[in-house]
């Protein structure tokens, strides 16, 4: 069975870190918190190490994974070149949900890069993650701590729904916050490129250092012409065992009105009907097992709940997850990208 360590992050006990740092060192996988998901760590200069992770996960070989980092300078050693651009954005949004991706140094083992010759890199701001890089003195390749596919996870009992037996130890801090995982921006080239939303929003990156693309790929569906350039977005992903019905509309009424007639229609069926609601909208769906997902104003709040939301149902043991779209701004942009995902494409149009 999988080790759980517990840590209180507002007063880290060093020594109880300590071992899942000497883990990670002799070459096992650790879960760990970040602000963002839990992460699976190994020692990214360890080979055989970050093999386990795509065992544990069941994750394709051609997903490049990211390396953390506990300071900042230690990019240097990672990417063969550090742009104008990507130092002002670390100056400015490190630590925190940003991943950048660099031309790779030599020490990045293929492994880690599936074959790619750029590297990921983020330094995260939660602080037991932080301390326990530092801790194991090795830059720690980390995926999202799921089983490849499913949601990610934000709390160290989701990691162990996925992952108990299979991995070494489990670092429990609570909640993630942000509760997405990071914003992906490809700094090699200029404009840079957003190749996955996330807790950075858009907006925030291009205040800093003005227009960036953003690759079609992140709302649309990934076709023949339309190959995402981040390698983990082809994929099915972030989904519940449920199937999930996504349902657009600029209307909120009209969704609302749209969900209750699917669920009318999926209950007749025999099917068991969950709904993914808001704040604003919840009380519409008093009739079904609704819950919500947050506050249409405050999307960080969709965000933070959003993963164990959908885990919350396949916990109860719904058939289908009828689930309204939100507006795609700030990291609205984010969840979308996650739910439309999560559905498999399943976009039903309200009005
Ligand atoms: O918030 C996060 O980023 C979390 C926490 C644990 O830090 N990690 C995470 O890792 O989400 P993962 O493996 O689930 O997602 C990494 C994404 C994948 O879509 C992968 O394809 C992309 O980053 N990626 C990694 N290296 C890349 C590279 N060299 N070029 C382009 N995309 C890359
Ligand atoms: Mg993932």
């Amino acid at each position: 069975v999988t080790k759980v360590i517990k840590i209180d992050l507002n007063n880290i006990d060093e020594k109880k870190l300590l071992s899942a740092a000497e883990a990670l060192k002799e070459g096992k996988i650790v879960a760990f918190p970040t602000e963002t998901v839990y992460g699976l760590g190994a020692n990214a200069l360890d080979s055989s190490a970050v093999e386990q992770i795509f065992k544990a996960k069941g994750r394709p070989s051609d997903n490049p994974l990211i390396v953390h980092i506990a300071d900042k300078e230690k990019v240097c050693e990672l990417a063969e070149s550090i742009p104008e651009k990507a130092a002002v954005l670390m100056d400015r949004l490190w630590p925190g949900p940003l991943t950048l991706v660099f031309k790779k140094s030599s020490i990045i083992p293929r492994i880690i890069t599936a074959g790619l010759d750029t590297v990921a890199v983020r330094m995260p701001e939660h602080p037991v993650a932080r301390e326990l890089i530092r801790l194991a003195a090795v830059p720690v390749a980390a995926p999202s701590a799921n089983v490849s596919g499913r949601p990610s996870t934000t709390t160290a009992r989701h990691v162990l729904q996925d992952l108990d037996g299979k991995i070494e130890i489990v670092v429990d801090a609570g909640s993630s916050r942000v509760g997405l995982e990071s914003t992906v921006l490809d700094i090699t080239v200029d404009p840079p490129v957003l190749l996955r939303p996330g807790g950075v929003t858009p907006a925030q990156i291009e205040d800093i250092i003005g227009h960036i693309e953003i690759d079609k790929t992140i709302l649309g569906k990934v076709s023949m012409d339309n190959i995402p350039k981040c390698p983990g977005m082809k994929y099915k992903h972030y989904a519940p065992k449920a199937q999930v019905t996504l349902v657009k509309g600029k209307d909120i009424i009209r969704q609302v009105e749209k969900i209750c007639e699917l669920a009318v229609d999926r209950r007749s069926k025999g099917k068991r009907v969950g709904i993914c609601a808001t704040d604003q909208t919840i009380s519409y769906y008093k009739d079904y097992e609704s819950k919500s997902m947050g506050d249409r104003n405050r999307p960080e709040t969709i965000a933070s709940s959003i993963f164990s939301l959908l885990r919350e149902f396949d916990d109860m043991g719904v058939d289908v997850i009828l689930a309204e779209a939100v507006d795609e701004n700030g990291v609205g942009l984010a969840i979308m990208n996650r739910m439309i995902k999560a559905a498999g494409y399943d976009i039903i149009q309200a009005d």
